[in-house]
């Protein structure tokens, strides 16, 4: 069976690099692309690669009007909530690349997707590294009460905390919720020196040149420390084949599910 994938952000660092990799496979067809710059035009022309014959519009609403199984969400946080719920709106099923969505957006879109029968697999970081770093870091939290979480980025980077900073928190919140020593409100000083609370955890977030994306979790306990961390590098190869999997995975789920471990034996 042949899936029709709509995919928004086509043109992007990251959806290019997915878009060809659906061309080469058999089992996947992108019927329709998503970006502002290059609407009107097909993307085959755009990333020179002829298989690719989908249309790009500007909007996921038009671009919706062909038939898809499953969309995917890689724009910008300002713009990912309005086409998810249209997706949902028209039926399909939604991989979510983009970062930026709050805890309170995809409560939102649960709702939906749980009303729609339909399944939404968003995955903060689609690499196999950061999978296995948010398995061991939710390991970790069970033995070990106090962690803080560091979030690494290019400096163009608009939003914060990243999108995979942010489902590790989320993660963790599910295992217990840390316990600082010191209360946040006892602070003495600036109280954003302590970085800001998200789903319970302290994350702070680096955005200078010479990063690309990086993931930190720190637990502490007397005289003993834990630090695990992934580091991409400069190519959007890490995100492809997981989003690959989602894609083919996301139709099994129906509601919200946060990791690509969701559909993955580990
Ligand atoms: N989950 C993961 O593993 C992973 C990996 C990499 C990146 N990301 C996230 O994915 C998102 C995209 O990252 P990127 O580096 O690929 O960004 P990018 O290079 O700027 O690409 C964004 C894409 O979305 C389109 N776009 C942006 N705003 C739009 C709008 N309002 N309407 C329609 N199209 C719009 C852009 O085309 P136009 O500007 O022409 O509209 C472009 O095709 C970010 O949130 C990033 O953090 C996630």
């Amino acid at each position: 069976m042949v899936l029709k994938v709509c995919l928004a952000g086509a043109t992007g660092w990251a959806g290019s690099e997915l878009a060809r990799a659906i061309a080469k496979t058999s089992d996947l067809d992108l019927v329709a692309a998503v970006a502002r710059r290059h609407a009107g035009r097909v993307l085959g022309e755009v990333l020179d690669e002829p298989r690719l014959t989908a249309p790009i519009y500007a909007l996921a609403a038009d671009a919706l009007a062909h038939p898809c199984d499953v969309l995917v969400e890689y724009t910008k946080p300002d713009n990912a909530k309005t086409n998810i719920l249209a997706a949902l709106g028209q039926g399909a099923h939604v991989v979510v690349g983009t970062s930026g969505l709050t805890d309170g957006d995809f409560a939102e879109i649960d709702g939906l997707a749980r009303r729609q029968n339909r399944g939404v697999l968003a995955c903060g970081n689609f690499a196999l590294t950061v999978v296995l770093l948010q398995k061991f870091a939710e390991a970790a939290a069970r033995l070990i009460p106090q962690w803080e979480i560091i979030d690494y980025a290019h400096d163009d980077k608009v939003d914060a905390p990243s999108g995979t900073a942010r489902e590790l928190a989320y993660r963790l919140s599910k295992v217990r919720k840390p316990q600082p020593t010191v209360p946040l409100e006892k602070t003495v000083g600036p109280r954003e020196a302590r970085g800001a609370t998200v789903s319970g955890s302290q994350v702070h977030s680096m955005r200078l040149p010479g990063f690309v994306i990086s993931a930190e979790i720190i637990f502490g306990m007397p005289d003993q420390k834990l630090t695990i961390r992934h580091d991409s590098g400069n190519s959007a190869r890490p995100y492809v084949d997981g989003a690959l999997l989602a894609i083919r995975k996301v139709s099994t789920l129906v509601g919200v599910h946060r990791g690509l471990d969701s559909v993955l034996d580990l």
